[in-house]
C-alpha cells in the first residue's frame, strides 16, 4: 500500500479529470485498480488533512486514464472489471461490458416468476460475460440453468464469473451456435432468454470507436438488417420451450415491431414490448402458445 495526502491527491485528481472523461469512469479506476472506494473519496472531501492508501501509484494509475481517455479503450477493459445490477464481474475485450439497460431483463424475470422459491429451468443465449444468468442462478436458488455461448472465451469468462459470484452449482455453460448445445433438453425450458447480437451492419460500421474498435463484433452484429440471429432464435424455441414456456429477448431501439411479428408468425401469444428507462421499446416478450 502506498499513502498519500489527502490534499495531494485531491489535487492529483482535479488534473486527471481536467483531461477529460467522466466522474463515473474515474471512480471505477479509483476503486478497481487504485483501492480508492467511494466512501475513501467522501471522507476525504470531508478531512482533507487525512492520509490515502492506495493499491498501485499515481502514475499507472494516470497511464491507464490516459490510455481510456486518448485511446477510447472502454475503463471496465482496462481495469477487467464492470459492475452491473449487484454483481462484480471480470470482462476482458472478449466478452460484451454488459449493459445498465440489460439489468431490466432480469426485473423481468422477477414479474413473471414472482416466487424466488420457483424451480425454473432456464437458458440464456449468448451469455457473454455470464451476466444475465448467475444474477438469475442467484435470485432463483432452486431453479436450474443452462448459459450458452459461440465463443469458447467468453465462456471462460462467464464460468469465472459464476464461479466468484456463487458457491452454487445451478448454472452450467456450453459453447456452440444459440440452440445447438441444448439438444438434449428440448420441451424443457420455462423459460429461454437472450440479448443477442443485433445491430444492423450500416450501424455498426458507424458505432462509437470505444464500442466498434474493442467489443467483440461477434457480440454485436446482427446481420444487414440486424434480425438475423433472432429470427433463428424465435424459429427455434418452440422446439425447446416447455408448452406456455417463455422468451425474453432484448432487441435494437427500433426492432420490436418487427421481433413481435416474428413472434406472433411463431405461434407465440400474451407478447409484450417492456421499454427501458429511457422509454425505448428495448425487450419483446411471449409465451409458446
Ligand atoms: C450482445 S452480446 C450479450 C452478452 C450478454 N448476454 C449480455 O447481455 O451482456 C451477444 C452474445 O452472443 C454471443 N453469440 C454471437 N453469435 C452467437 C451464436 N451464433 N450462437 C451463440 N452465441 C452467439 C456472443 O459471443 C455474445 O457473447
Amino acid at each position: 500500500m502506498l499513502s498519500i495526502s489527502a490534499e495531494d491527491f485531491l489535487c492529483w485528481q482535479k488534473k486527471q479529470l481536467s483531461k477529460g472523461g467522466d466522474q463515473q469512469s474515474f471512480a471505477v479506476l479509483l476503486d478497481c485498480i487504485g483501492g480508492v472506494t467511494t466512501s475513501d473519496l467522501k471522507l476525504i472531501s470531508i478531512n482533507p488533512e487525512g492520509i490515502l492508501h492506495l493499491k498501485r501509484n499515481l502514475e499507472f494509475l494516470e497511464s491507464l486514464w490516459e490510455e481510456h481517455l486518448f485511446k477510447s479503450c472502454p475503463i471496465q477493459y482496462l481495469c477487467g472489471i464492470t459492475f452491473w445490477r449487484d454483481l462484480k464481474l471480470k470482462v476482458t475485450n472478449k466478452v460484451l461490458i454488459p449493459r445498465p439497460e440489460t439489468e431490466l431483463i432480469v426485473d423481468i424475470v422477477f414479474n413473471i416468476f414472482r416466487k424466488k422459491s420457483e424451480k425454473l429451468f432456464f437458458a440464456e443465449l449468448g451469455t457473454g460475460s455470464g451476466a444475465i444468468s448467475i444474477a438469475l442462478a442467484l435470485a432463483y436458488p432452486l431453479s436450474e440453468g443452462v448459459a450458452t455461448d459461440i465463443d469458447q472465451d467468453a465462456l471462460e469468462i462467464a464460468t469465472k464469473n459464476y464461479i466468484n459470484s456463487s458457491e452454487q452449482s445451478n448454472l452450467k455453460f456450453y459453447c456452440g451456435n444459440w440452440w445447438s448445445p441444448l439438444e438434449s433438453f428440448k420441451g424443457k425450458l420455462d423459460l429461454a432468454i437472450s440479448n443477442p447480437p443485433y445491430i444492423p451492419r450500416n450501424t455498426y460500421e458507424k458505432l462509437p470507436k470505444e464500442v466498434k474498435n474493442f467489443e467483440p463484433k461477434v457480440a454485436l452484429l446482427g446481420g444487414e438488417d440486424g434480425l438475423k440471429h433472432i429470427k433463428e432464435i424465435i424459429q427455434k424455441a418452440p422446439i425447446f420451450l416447455k408448452k406456455r414456456g417463455w422468451l425474453i429477448l432484448e432487441n435494437h431501439f427500433d426492432q420490436s415491431e418487427k421481433v413481435k411479428q416474428l413472434l406472433l408468425k411463431n405461434k407465440f401469444t400474451s407478447i409484450e414490448i417492456v421499454k427501458d428507462l429511457s422509454g425505448i421499446g428495448r425487450f419483446t416478450i411471449g409465451r409458446y402458445k
